[in-house]
């Protein structure tokens, strides 16, 4: 369908379904610019301009940060989905960058010098526009080629959109060797519009309203609860129910992980398939940075036999808990009688104390990501 972005926002908050918010009127208009200016771009590319010898100019790209929840990824999904121009691509940042390291080390493996100028030339044929949702580095390999890559991009004319929690100035604070990674902050600056989009409003902690947040025990109650959240948090018709997509992702070391339910950012789990297989640290920070809430159906009561299992929930929570995911879950018993004894039952306090706090108006309302 083509439609700007701005008309179809428009009709959204005619429709009720999104609510009047001020900032992200202030975004859309900014997006709807930057769509005119890319299929503008694309029409010019056609044969008559091309016959005439001008290069169409490319469209400047935007920076769009703000506190969780105000509507960033809703509104780039929007924007998105509105462009009507042939080669486009959105990625998760996380996934873009793990791409991104495939690439070097295939083209390292050619020994052909420089492996960043490749691809950029790939990427570019691509895609003309880039967006990414949820921009975070923490990591000092992507920080450090971060710049190169992006230069590239901007100057061969993809334009990038992306979505961040953090303004520019303060992605990777405090990470190993920043300066290293100062000058893609002066890029962002430079070639890309910078708009906050940080009204008053968190939405997604309006959706999950008052929904309860542990439910005991295990059964259809509970079950029925968290699937009635679970489609009040993504938007998806529960008619639906039978087509929720699900996700294959890599978890390190090219290790892959089945998730049953994966939508907007949200992640259903059984208990059984995070805690009583093989699956260590990596796999759940994998999920801890991926997804903004986890729902985990079916946690039992353990017990002495269950020290595995035990051990793995303590590393999950854990790492939930370091990137400020909410977790909802249906157990046989509260946090403090899941494991009355057993190896480990003294670490286990931890857990309790945690999962207590993650149920906390605090900390439903802090922003995921690290700590
Ligand atoms: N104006 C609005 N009215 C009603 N619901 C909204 C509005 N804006 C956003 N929402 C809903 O609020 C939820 C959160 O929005 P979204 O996921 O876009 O937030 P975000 O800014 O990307 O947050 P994060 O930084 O955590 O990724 C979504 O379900 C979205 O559809
Ligand atoms: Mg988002």
């Amino acid at each position: 369908m083509s439609a700007s972005v701005l008309d179809r926002h428009a009709t959204l908050v005619q429709a009720g379904e999104l609510r009047p918010d001020a900032d992200q009127v202030k975004a859309v208009s900014a997006l709807a610019k930057v769509q005119s200016k890319l299929e503008a771009a694309q029409a010019r590319g056609s044969s008559v301009w091309r016959f005439l010898g001008r290069k169409p100019e490319p469209a400047r790209g935007l920076y769009l940060w703000g506190g969780v929840g105000r509507g960033k990824s809703m509104l780039m999904d929007l924007f998105f989905d509105s462009v009507q121009i042939q080669h486009k691509r959105r990625a998760h940042f996380h996934e873009f960058m793990i791409d991104i390291h495939a690439r070097l080390k295939a083209e390292r493996v050619k020994e052909k010098g420089d492996p960043i100028p490749p691809i950029v030339a790939a990427l570019a044929a691509e895609a003309r526009l880039l967006c990414f949702d949820e921009m975070v580095v923490n990591n000092v390999a992507d920080a450090a080629i971060m710049s190169r890559l992006f230069s590239g991009l901007i100057a061969a004319g993809v334009t990038v959109v992306t979505t961040s929690n953090r303004h520019p100035d303060d992605l990777y604070k405090n990470g190993l060797n920043r300066q290293l990674f100062l000058p893609f902050i002066d890029l962002v600056k430079e070639s890309l519009d910078v708009i906050a989009l940080d009204g008053p409003t968190d939405y997604r902690r309006d959706r999950l309203g008052s929904a309860k947040i542990w439910l005991v025990p295990n059964g259809p109650k509970a079950t029925t609860a968290l699937s009635e959240t679970f489609f009040r948090m993504t938007d998806y018709p529960p008619e639906d129910r039978g087509h929720v997509p699900t996700l294959e992702m890599e978890v390190g070391g090219g290790r892959m992980l089945h998730v049953p339910k994966a939508l907007k950012g949200v992640a259903v789990f059984s208990f059984k398939r995070l805690c009583a297989e093989a699956r260590g640290a990596a796999d759940y920070l994998a999920i801890a940075r991926r997804f903004h809430t986890v729902i985990m159906v079916g946690i039992p009561v353990l017990g002495p036999h269950n020290r595995n299992e035990a051990a793995r929930f303590v590393t999950l929570i854990d790492a939930l808990y370091e990137y400020r995911v909410k977790f909802l879950a249906s157990a046989d018993a509260e946090p403090d009688h899941l494991y009355p004894q057993g190896d480990g039952r003294f670490e286990f306090d931890r857990t309790v104390s945690r999962l207590m706090e993650m149920q906390s108006e605090d900390y439903l309302a802090e922003g995921h990501g690290p700590r």
